[in-house]
C-alpha cells in the first residue's frame, strides 16, 4: 500500500508513524506536516526525526499550514509537552531538502499515481482542504482517506461536542468532509475505547529495543496528562487506531456510512461533527463516510505492540 500521512507529531502521531513504519508492504511516500498538537517547525522537525528512528530516514517531509483557514490556531502542549514529544528528545535526522508544502506535495503524488495512493490525515484538516483547493479533482486521485477526526455520537474533548483535529479548523473539516472522498471517519467514538491500559504499557515496558524505549517513554508522558480525564491510569490510542483501520478494515467490526458536516457557527457547536442518522436516502443532504462505531481492540493493541518489538 502506497500512503501519504499528514500529521502534527504529536505523541500518538509518533506511535501512528510507528505502525505504519513497522510494516514492509507499506510504502510511506510522503509526511505531510502541520500545526496542531505543536507548531509546524516542531512538528516538522518531529516527524524528520521519527521516521529516521523508526528506520524510514528517506521519506521526504513536506512543512503545510502553520495556521487554519479561517480562525487562530491552538496548540496542545499541555497534552504532548512543549515540543510535542512530551519532552523526550529523539535524535535529530537530516531532513531531505522538499521545496513544496504538504498540499502540493500530495497533489503531485496524487496526479502521479491516480488512483493508487492512500492518505491518512492524523492532524487539523487544513493541509487536505489546500490541496483541495489546488486540485478539485482530488477525491477522484486518490485511493482511500482515514481521518482521525470527529466525535459523532459521543463528547468531544476540547469542547463539549469538538474533537481536537476538527475543532482545530473547523472550515478545512467542512471542506474535506464534503469533497466526496472515499472516507473513513476514525471519530472519538472508537478511539476513546481504544485504550493503551497500565498492563499493556507493562508488556511494552518489558520490550526490548529502541522504538519500544521511545514509545514507551512517550506514553508514559501522555498518560499522566490522560489519567486526569479518563478517571483511569490510561491513554487513548487516537492517531494509531486510524493507521490500523488504514492497513486492515477487517478491524472495525462495525460501521455507519453517513453524511457528516461540520458545524461552522454554533456559539457552544462550533467544531461539532453533525451527522445525518436519518433513515431515508433521500433526505440527506451530501456524499456519505464510514464511521466506524466498533473495533477489535485487543486485535488492534496486539499489533501495535508487534509494530514497537
Ligand atoms: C487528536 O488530537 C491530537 O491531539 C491527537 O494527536 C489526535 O490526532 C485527538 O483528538
Ligand atoms: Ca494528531
Amino acid at each position: 500500500m502506497r500512503v501519504f500521512i499528514d500529521c502534527d507529531p504529536g505523541i500518538d502521531d509518533a506511535l501512528a508513524l510507528a505502525y505504519l513504519a513497522a510494516d514492509s508492504s507499506v510504502e510511506i511516500v510522503g509526511v505531510g506536516t502541520v500545526y496542531g498538537n505543536a507548531a509546524v517547525e516542531t512538528t516538522t522537525d518531529n516527524a524528520v526525526r521519527l521516521l529516521r528512528l523508526f528506520g524510514r530516514p528517506d521519506v521526504p517531509v513536506s512543512a503545510g499550514a502553520a495556521r487554519p483557514l479561517v480562525q487562530q490556531p491552538r496548540l496542545a502542549a499541555h497534552v504532548h509537552g512543549a515540543n510535542g514529544l512530551g519532552g523526550i528528545e529523539v535524535p535529530a535526522a537530516e531532513r531531505i531538502d522538499v521545496s513544496e508544502s504538504a498540499a502540493e506535495a500530495l497533489v503531485r503524488l496524487a496526479r502521479s499515481a491516480p488512483g493508487q495512493i492512500s492518505v491518512l490525515a492524523l492532524g487539523p484538516l487544513t493541509n487536505l482542504a489546500l490541496a483541495l483547493a489546488l486540485e478539485p479533482q482530488l477525491p477522484q486521485l486518490v485511493d482511500r482517506v482515514v481521518v482521525m477526526g470527529g466525535a459523532v455520537r459521543v463528547p468531544g474533548n476540547v469542547t463539549p461536542w469538538a474533537e481536537a483535529n476538527v475543532n482545530n479548523d473547523p472550515e478545512a473539516a467542512e471542506a474535506v468532509l464534503g469533497a466526496g472522498f472515499d472516507l473513513t471517519l476514525v471519530a472519538l467514538d472508537v478511539t476513546m475505547r481504544a485504550l493503551a491500559t497500565e498492563s499493556w504499557l507493562e508488556e511494552l515496558a518489558g520490550m526490548e529495543g529502541e522504538r519500544a524505549r521511545y514509545a514507551h517513554r512517550f506514553l508514559t508522558y501522555y498518560v499522566d496528562w490522560y489519567t486526569s480525564f479518563l478517571g483511569q491510569r490510561a491513554c487513548a490510542m487516537h492517531d494509531p487506531l486510524a493507521a490500523a483501520v488504514l492497513l486492515d478494515p477487517a478491524l472495525v467490526t462495525e460501521s455507519v456510512t453517513l453524511p457528516v458536516q461540520v458545524e461552522l457557527t454554533g456559539t457552544h457547536t462550533r467544531g461539532m461533527t453533525v451527522a445525518d442518522l436519518r433513515t431515508r436516502p433521500e433526505s440527506r443532504s451530501r456524499a456519505p463516510v464510514v464511521l466506524p462505531t466498533a473495533v477489535d481492540v485487543p486485535e488492534f493493541l496486539a499489533r501495535m505492540l508487534r509494530a514497537l518489538a
